[in-house]
């Protein structure tokens, strides 16, 4: 089976990424290939800052391999907390106090509405490529279920009463920003990337 690294070093996405390829490729993750260190993620776009990961990983430890950003995207917030999704209230990336700021900052708006932006870089024989994922819903003002991570627990999707804390990896990853990112880097690489 072909592999290929995700230059994360968030063991959920890793798991929510071998869900999704379904066997078709073995993800490795950085601690596989003896990678510790934090990645730079310097840039002001989800864009900027995928390919500065999967680029540095590439420079490093000469493997073809894919990264990812991810933003929450509020439109009563004009896309805040978008590309500072993970510091949002603060360097810790604090699940907890990210969500509490947010539901603060959204205390009494009507508008409710948000989407997750999944960004893909993919480094493969000396390319660069990207694939985007998004899904719209909205903010809940209660924190419901205790699955996924991060923002799940406030995030509805369009077209259900549960959140992403309330789903299984599996009914995520079918509607999920990073499942539908993932599933054109699946195509991708089935068609043209590992033909050879
Ligand atoms: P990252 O930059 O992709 O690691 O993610 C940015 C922020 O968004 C972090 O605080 C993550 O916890 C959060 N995040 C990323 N993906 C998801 C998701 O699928 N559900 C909920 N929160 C997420």
């Amino acid at each position: 089976m072909p592999s290929i690294v995700f230059a994360t070093g968030n063991s959920h996405k890793v798991k929510e990424a071998n869900a999704a390829l379904n066997g078709a490729f073995e993800i490795i993750g950085l601690r596989d290939i003896g990678c510790e260190e934090e990645l730079p993620e310097t840039h002001p776009t989800l864009e900027g800052n995928a390919l500065e990961k999967a680029r540095y990983v590439h420079q490093h430890y000469q493997v073809d391999c894919f990264s990812e950003d991810t933003g929450l995207e509020a439109e009563a917030l004009n896309g805040a907390p978008g590309v500072y999704s993970a510091r949002y209230a603060g360097p810790a990336n604090d699940a907890e106090a990210n969500m509490n700021l947010l539901l603060n900052n959204l205390k009494g708006a009507e508008n409710r509405n948000a989407r997750f932006r999944t960004v893909i870089a993919l480094l493969l024989n000396g390319q660069e490529y990207t694939f985007e994922g998004i899904v719209n819903g909205q903010i809940i003002p209660v924190k419901k279920g205790s699955g996924g991570f991060g923002y799940d627990p406030i995030f509805m999707p369009e077209g259900f009463n549960r959140t992403f804390a309330q789903m299984s990896t599996e009914e995520k990853n079918a509607i999920s920003h990073r499942g539908q990112a993932i599933a054109k880097l699946r195509a991708f690489l089935m068609n043209e990337g590992m033909r050879e």
